[in-house]
């Protein structure tokens, strides 16, 4: 029984609404430890795509207050900014306070979602160029999930190219499925354009289990390989702009990669060449 509802009242027994509560619409589970969703979106909610939202459920009751706090956590809207629901890509860590709650989660359940979006992986934070990058490991593709079904991105740039990298190759489905469906897709060839989404090089590699590309992107970018598959010289100030989400490790390490090619780390009040954002561990 929480504070806010009297003892005697017999309606009391069903689920107080969450604050921020937004409804649940699809689910879909990639591997034991990946998993996808939607919700409602609040109609006052605006985003630019590539930003993140915090949102969570409520906590266990205090022992002995009985009290519950909303357990709340830094998620990338995989969603473009003009979509009418949202869409989340997350880990499932099976100790992990939210995510060991958050991946039981079915259509019509509810969820807290705090309508306050922020990140540095928007094109504010970015210089006009010619060419974007679009770096990820694991669920750091969910920012790019927008950003690539988001018309801007095509306007300001030639080339899209888009790495993902993963231990296994089913951590890969979701990106390989969404740009699949993103070319072939009616509504996206209407929106896009075809000759938009052509602009679109997916890259993705394994580094445990076999597949066609091997390799973590750091060293595939080091050693040329990148360069020589994509048919690409190199990258320079003057034409390339990247965005990087995955793991601190990978974060930390195409920084340097980066920054020898010449490029800069921008923000959103100082747009450069590169922006940089972790991707978040539920
Ligand atoms: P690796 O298998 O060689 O560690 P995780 O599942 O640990 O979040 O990692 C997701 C992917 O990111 C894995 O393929 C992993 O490769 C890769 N990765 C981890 N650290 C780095 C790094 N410092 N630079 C590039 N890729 C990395």
């Amino acid at each position: 029984m929480t504070e806010a509802l009297p003892v005697n009242d017999t309606s009391a027994v069903k689920v107080p609404t969450l604050p921020d509560a937004q409804t649940v619409t699809a689910v879909k589970h990639w591997t034991d430890h990946l998993f996808s969703f939607r919700v409602t979106r609040p109609a006052s909610l605006r985003f630019r795509s590539g930003e993140f939202v915090m949102i969570g459920l409520m906590g266990d009751p205090h022992p002995e207050t009985g009290k519950q706090k909303p357990l709340l956590r830094a998620y990338s809207i995989a969603s473009p900014a003009w979509d009418e629901e949202l869409e989340f890509y997350s880990i499932k860590v099976q100790d992990g306070p939210l995510t060991s709650k958050l991946q039981h989660i079915k259509v019509g359940d509810e969820l807290i979602l705090r309508p306050k979006p922020v990140g540095t992986l928007v094109h504010d934070a970015l210089l006009p160029g010619k060419r974007i990058w679009f770096f990820s490991t694991g669920t750091g593709f969910a920012p790019f999930a927008s950003l690539l079904r988001e018309p801007q991105t095509y306007e300001d740039y030639d080339e899209v190219i888009i790495t993902h990298t993963c231990r296994d190759v089913a951590e890969l489905e979701y990106s390989r499925q969404l740009i699949e469906n993103l070319k072939s897709d009616e509504l996206m060839q209407e929106l896009i354009g075809p000759e938009n989404l052509a602009k679109i090089r997916y890259y993705p590699t394994t580094t445990r289990e076999d597949s066609p590309k091997m390799g973590r992107i750091t060293t595939l970018l080091q050693d040329g390989t990148v360069f020589k598959d994509l048919g690409i010289d190199g990258m320079s100030a003057d034409t390339d702009r990247a965005m990087v989400c995955g793991s601190m490790g990978l974060n930390t390490d195409i920084k340097v990669i980066l920054e020898g090619f010449g490029l800069e780390e921008g923000a959103n009040s100082d747009p450069k060449h590169y922006v940089v954002e972790k991707a978040f561990v539920g």
